[in-house]
């Protein structure tokens, strides 16, 4: 067995090589000058299972070519089987035609892994409207969560704290989370406008007057729902307010947006980011160890 990673995933990919000690081996990942994708492995991996750890952000497009090809690659040198555990999974918002004529890309995305990996591992994905990862992919795909690793973090440094999803689809996020901290949550109701146009309202209502209220959400893009979602908490009497993402994308300036609004912003490391806090490595070796049975 050996670990790698393409471009997005140095630290965590370390992390778990260190802490499961299966060799980690670095891939020359680069561009042509003209931008195609130039990829050479620098080990011998015939019969190797070979682990891609690889988040799908930043450059979702590329990396998923990139993640295509390295596996593609792989098999072609006599590697036996390719793992990819993929800590963020692009793509899978756009999982049904919103608008007529529009792509729906998280069947796509799936097939293009069915047909290059043999398994895959993947964090908190956005599952929706798509219910269960093997709607879409016909590989061993498995999906955990960040839940216990946020749960324990507001444990350790939260007090009287409550816990908010910002928009019907964060439930599973936010009531697991506030089950097992033991403490009250509401989530509110998203209107989406536009990709970057959000509304929230309270519907479920809860004191938040004079508390540390936490926003919890799967991902965190432009900052816009995070933003709403912390300027209804503020008006309700927060004393502070504070934002976890279990994947923080950020695009736009959305942590400069964000950093008035918020006391705290603080992300899984399932995409490399300066906010990274909460460290996923704990669940993704136990993830490994079980799935890949060793
Ligand atoms: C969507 O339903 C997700 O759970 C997030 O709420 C969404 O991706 C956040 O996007 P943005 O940060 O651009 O508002």
């Amino acid at each position: 067995m050996i670990i790698t990673t393409l471009k997005n995933s140095e630290k965590l990919a370390k992390k778990i090589s260190k802490e499961m000690k299966i060799p980690y081996m670095e891939t020359e990942s680069i561009t042509f000058p003209d931008g195609d994708i130039y990829l050479k492995y620098k080990k011998d991996l015939t019969e190797k299972k070979l682990i891609i750890v690889e988040s799908m952000q930043p450059n979702s497009n590329e990396t998923l070519m990139r993640i295509i090809f390295a596996a593609k690659t792989a098999k072609d040198l006599g590697a036996k089987k390719v793992i990819l555990i993929a800590p963020y999974l692009a793509f899978m918002r756009q999982d049904k035609r919103f608008n007529p004529g529009e792509c729906v890309s998280a069947p796509i995305m799936a097939e293009l892994l069915n047909n290059s990996i043999d398994q895959l591992i993947t964090i908190d994905p956005h599952l929706h409207r798509i219910p269960k990862l093997s709607d879409i992919f016909t590989i061993k795909a498995k999906n955990y969560t960040a839940n216990h690793v946020i749960a324990d973090y507001i444990k350790k440094k939260f007090k009287n704290e409550i816990i908010v999803g910002p928009d019907w689809e964060s439930y599973q996020w936010a009531d697991d989370i506030a089950q097992e901290v033991g403490v009250k949550k509401t989530v509110l109701e998203k209107d989406r406008h536009s990709f970057r146009s959000v509304d929230v309202k309270i519907k479920d209502k809860i004191d938040m007057k004079g508390k540390n209220v936490i926003i919890v959400d799967d991902i965190i893009s432009t900052g816009n729902t995070m933003i709403k979602a912390a300027q209804k908490a503020r008006k309700l009497g927060a004393k502070t307010v504070t934002a976890i993402g279990v994947h923080g994308l950020f695009v736009e300036n959305g942590l400069k947006k964000m950093h008035k609004h918020f006391d705290k912003i603080l992300t899984v490391n399932t995409i490399e980011h300066e906010t990274n806090i909460i460290d996923i490595s704990p669940e993704l070796v136990s993830a490994i160890k079980k799935e890949l049975r060793i």
